[in-house]
């Protein structure tokens, strides 16, 4: 089939490069110059396992091409994905200014029988909205079918997640939509993947639904992590209990300092007020929010207890995005911690095997260097941010002789509590007895 994809961001260039990959011919355009000049040579804006080589194998077989104009993207297209940016706005609603861009934008370019398919992550009741739209902006001309389609791909994991998803979930209230969805997706069908069909909005609100639940879990978790400390359990072996039982189930059951990235907070702020605005009071999510909040406070405590007097003494953060395997900064915990400690007076350095400087112009104040050890040199104190691979197989010796005091805050229970005892490493992990009181000391 004939697919554009207007928006290339980490689910636009993602959809657009499996869609290829799958053997559609398909059409990226991004707004943004600068994108859509590296993206015409080939290369991803963003870090992402495997995209690149996809990218790269979809432009040379002649299926997948960035164009300038939102026109030339939609013009042939049997399906058109808008895979739009919706940010946060100050009072939780997601910005839906260029979702409705992008539908007058289609609307006047697409062939009569195009459908269109809300890819991005938008309240229940947009894509009739999308739909009233394109109805004004067409006039006469023929209808064209509106689609939802969410995404549940996760950063870090998209090429794996978007080529063989564990779900596939298509909205839609018209023969031809469900048609072309069953057809675009044919050859994942096949193979096994469950197709799920529903109305529109039964779509649209499924996505938040499953976010908010995600970010729910992993509250439950830092909850329990609290609740241990106090009572001298151990929440990692907690956790492995309640995993074990298949109604509950192992993931997302991490405690640490929280979740970020620019899905969780920002959907679970919009469900907030999807649900205010349908006059139910979904109290529960407040919760889940007040609890994430809490999990970095609990780390900055941690951190200045440790340090005493703050100023002037150096911290080391290991990892700054918002989780490994990316490096994507955008609500990261990590940089709410390094914001934190900068306001305390610390000497804040920061760690990260994929952020570069945009972690610096995030946080003024912080400094970010490439290399562990030159984080780690003369710190007062380190805190495990993000479950980053190069940060669990630290040499927890050599961290020792670095530090000026080897103390460090574990905020994501990545480093082995043992192995840190025996190196001499005071650590101070996430709902889990400290060092000392393992050994014994
Ligand atoms: C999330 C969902 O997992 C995807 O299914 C969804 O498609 C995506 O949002 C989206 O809406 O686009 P993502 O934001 O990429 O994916 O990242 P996750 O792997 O879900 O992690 C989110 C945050 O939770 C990270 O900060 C991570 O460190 C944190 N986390 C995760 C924990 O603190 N503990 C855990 O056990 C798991």
């Amino acid at each position: 089939m004939q697919v554009g994809v207007i928006g290339t961001g980490h689910v636009g260039l993602v959809t657009a490069a499996v869609l290829a990959e799958l053997g559609h011919d398909v059409v990226g355009y991004d707004a943004d110059p600068g994108r859509r000049a590296r993206l015409q040579l080939g290369q991803p804006w963003f870090h992402e396992p495997g995209l690149a080589e996809l990218v790269g194998r979809g432009m040379a077989e002649g299926r997948l091409a960035f164009r300038g104009s939102i026109e030339q993207a939609v013009a042939r297209a049997d399906v058109v994905f808008v895979c739009v940016g919706t940010p946060g706005r100050a009072d939780g609603r997601p910005d839906l200014l260029a979702v409705e861009a992008a539908a007058r934008a289609v609307a006047r370019h697409a062939l009569p029988g195009t459908v269109v398919v809300e890819k991005s992550t938008v309240l229940a009741g947009t894509a009739r909205r999308v739909q009233r739209v394109i109805e004004l902006e067409r006039g006469a001309l023929d209808a064209i079918d509106v689609v939802s389609n969410p995404e549940f791909l996760r950063e870090g994991r998209a090429v794996a997640d978007a080529l063989r998803p564990d779900r596939i979930l298509v909205g839609a209230e018209s023969h031809r939509g469900f048609a072309v969805m069953r057809g675009l997706y044919a050859e994942q069908v096949a193979a096994g993947v469950p197709l799920i069909e529903t109305d529109l909005a039964t779509a649209e609100l499924s996505k938040h639904a499953c976010n908010a639940f995600l970010a729910l879990k992993i509250s439950y978790a830092n909850a329990l992590a609290e609740l241990c400390e106090r009572a001298g359990a151990d929440v990692v072996d907690v956790t492995r209990v309640m995993g074990a039982d298949p109604r509950i189930g192992p993931e997302f059951l991490g405690a640490g300092i929280g979740y970020g990235g620019s899905c969780f907070p920002k959907d679970l702020a919009a469900f907030q007020r999807l649900s205010a605005s349908l006059g139910y009071d979904f109290g529960l999510l407040a919760e889940v929010d007040r609890i994430n909040r809490d999990a970095v406070d609990r780390v900055v405590r941690k951190v200045v207890d440790v340090l005493w007097n703050v100023p002037g003494k150096r911290v080391a953060l290991l990892g700054l995005a918002f989780k490994p395997d990316t490096d994507d900064i955008r609500f990261s915990p990590a940089l709410a911690v390094a914001a934190r400690l900068v306001e305390e007076g610390a000497e804040v350095v920061g760690y990260d095997p994929l952020v570069g400087d945009a972690a610096r112009d995030a946080v003024p104040g912080l400094e970010v260097v490439a290399d562990p050890h030159a984080a780690l040199r003369g710190a007062h104190c380190a805190v495990v941010c993000t479950a980053c691979p190069e940060v669990a197989a630290l040499d927890l010796v050599r961290v020792r002789d670095e530090m000026r005091h080897a103390i460090v805050v574990d905020g994501r229970n990545v480093l082995d509590p043992t192995a840190a005892a025996r190196a001499g490493v005071v650590l101070f992990p996430t709902g889990r007895p400290r060092t000392q009181e393992l050994v014994g000391a």
